[in-house]
């Protein structure tokens, strides 16, 4: 080593400041990144091995001794080291100190720079996959939950105000809708991580005659990047995954904010299992749906990461700068993040209890049949602006003797409108309502079963 013990010594004559060797440091968050740096610092000595820069004896030397730290590293018993600043140094340290010679040479024809942007597409692909795997268990959980419940009559809701029935089922299959473009999103996104910045080198290349397209094979990427200079600059990636990951918990944030409001006593209408809830340390009565706040609030962290990694980048030449390290804690914390919140609600859905009577009786008081009623009117011959105006009349002599619009007699309908007929009673019930708006996309019981057949094919949940 030289003279300040740093890896990339040779032209310095002082050491580090200390402060600045701790302020400039990332070990203590990019070490997350080891077993990717591994994979990667493999797959490149077996490149630089096919092209004849390391023998078969230093390759096979370096990658017992990658193996060997990726042992230590699982164990726990890698001496992590802040003076040699990040992950890549910590790991190549370590392997020259255990294999020797060879192990300086596993550095020729890279940098950190492509090595970082490499390390970083690794683990993050990984991710996706989990975080798909999650997702698609939350989404098989509403599927089910919408197929139980597809003649589950509740309020359906515009402005928090009773608008017409619907079923929970359908409920249900509408938060499987948004979550399906979420999962296409993060697909997407995969695709778009899945490009190998190795053999940018530091930003434009090496005169070494590296095979690009034998490493991004070893490494399971789709291509290696077309341009060294984007390659090693870009974190479009991480901000187009930590986006798709802000929409998603969106969602999950509006999901929530239903199920605490379904919760509450005014509602009613579900009720969480217990392990998912928490109590109060003074009002003994209390049962919190901590989880569903706790994934609503989350989701403000995850929107903060998005503005953080779009105002690192938007101020950046070309090509790598320092600024670019600041990239993985928004990154780690968005993965981290989502990857609880999915799991706590893919575990939770499955012991949700929809309070069937509850929801019906909420559906019978917010007078949400008078649409069909306007409907009624029209199919008799009523011009439709006409038919809301005696509706409304109707709804106001219910709300006047406290009752519902199914309650009212013949005689009652009658006076408002003489084409009103014994036959009204049919579509002023809640099955009715719920049964008649049978097509594609409506909430007729029928309608969701199809649909959830159909979601069922579209992501192979058998
Ligand atoms: N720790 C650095 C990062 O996360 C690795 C790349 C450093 N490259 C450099 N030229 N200083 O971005």
């Amino acid at each position: 080593m030289t003279n300040t013990g740093k890896l990339w010594g040779g032209r310095f004559e002082q050491p580090t400041d200390a402060f600045v060797e701790a302020f400039t440091a990332s070990v203590n968050f990019d070490k997350r990144l080891a077993p990717y740096d591994i994979q990667g610092s493999i797959a490149h000595a077996r490149m630089l091995s096919k092209i004849g820069v390391l023998t078969q004896e230093e390759c096979q030397a370096i990658i017992g001794g990658l193996e060997q730290i990726a042992g230590e590293i699982e164990r726990e018993e890698f001496p992590w080291s802040i003076a040699l600043e990040d992950v890549h140094m910590n790991i190549e340290a370590r392997l020259t100190a255990l294999i020797g010679e060879a192990g300086k040479k596993l550095h020729t024809a890279r940098s950190r720079n492509d090595q970082v942007a490499t390390d970083i597409r690794l683990y993050l692909r990984d991710q996706i996959g989990d975080i798909l795997g999650e997702l698609k268990r939350l989404q098989m959980a509403l599927l089910d939950l919408a197929e139980a419940e597809a003649d589950t009559i509740m309020p359906g809701f515009t402005h928090l105000q009773v608008a017409q029935p619907v079923t929970f089922g359908h409920h249900m299959h509408a938060w499987f809708e948004m979550l399906m473009r979420d999962y296409d999103r993060l697909q997407e996104c995969r695709r778009r991580v899945n490009v190998m910045p190795l053999g940018a080198a530091a930003l434009a290349g090496t005169p070494f005659p590296i095979d690009r397209f034998y490493t991004a094979q070893l490494l399971g990427f789709e291509r290696p990047a077309a341009n060294s200079l984007d390659a090693v600059s870009d974190r479009d990636f991480a901000i187009e995954f930590c986006s798709a990951a802000a929409l998603l918990m969106t969602h999950l944030s509006r999901f929530s904010e239903e199920l605490v409001i379904w919760t509450s006593a005014q509602f009613d209408f579900i009720q969480l299992p217990d392990a998912f809830c928490t109590g109060s340390s003074i009002m003994p009565q209390k049962k919190n749906p901590d989880v569903p706040e706790l994934v609503r609030g989350k989701a403000g962290r995850v929107n903060g990461h998005v503005m953080a990694l779009l105002t690192l980048m938007k101020a950046q030449p070309l090509a790598y700068n320092k600024d670019n390290q600041e990239d993985k804690e928004p990154l780690f914390d968005t993965v981290d993040t989502l990857k609880d919140c999915l799991r706590a609600f893919a575990d939770m859905m499955p012991h949700v209890q929809p309070k069937r009577e509850r929801m019906k009786e909420a559906a019978r008081q917010g007078f949400a049949t008078a649409t069909d009623l306007a409907d009624y009117l029209v199919r008799k011959g009523v011009p439709f602006r006409d038919a809301h105006e005696i509706v409304g009349k109707a709804v106001q002599l219910a709300l006047a003797e406290h009752c519902d619009l199914a309650d009212l007699s013949l005689a009652q309908l009658h006076a408002l409108c003489p084409a009103i007929g014994d036959d009204v009673y049919r579509v002023l019930t809640l099955e009715g309502s719920v049964a008649a708006r049978n097509h594609y996309g409506g909430t007729a019981p029928q309608q969701v079963r199809e649909a959830v057949q159909a979601a069922r094919a579209r992501c192979g949940g058998g």
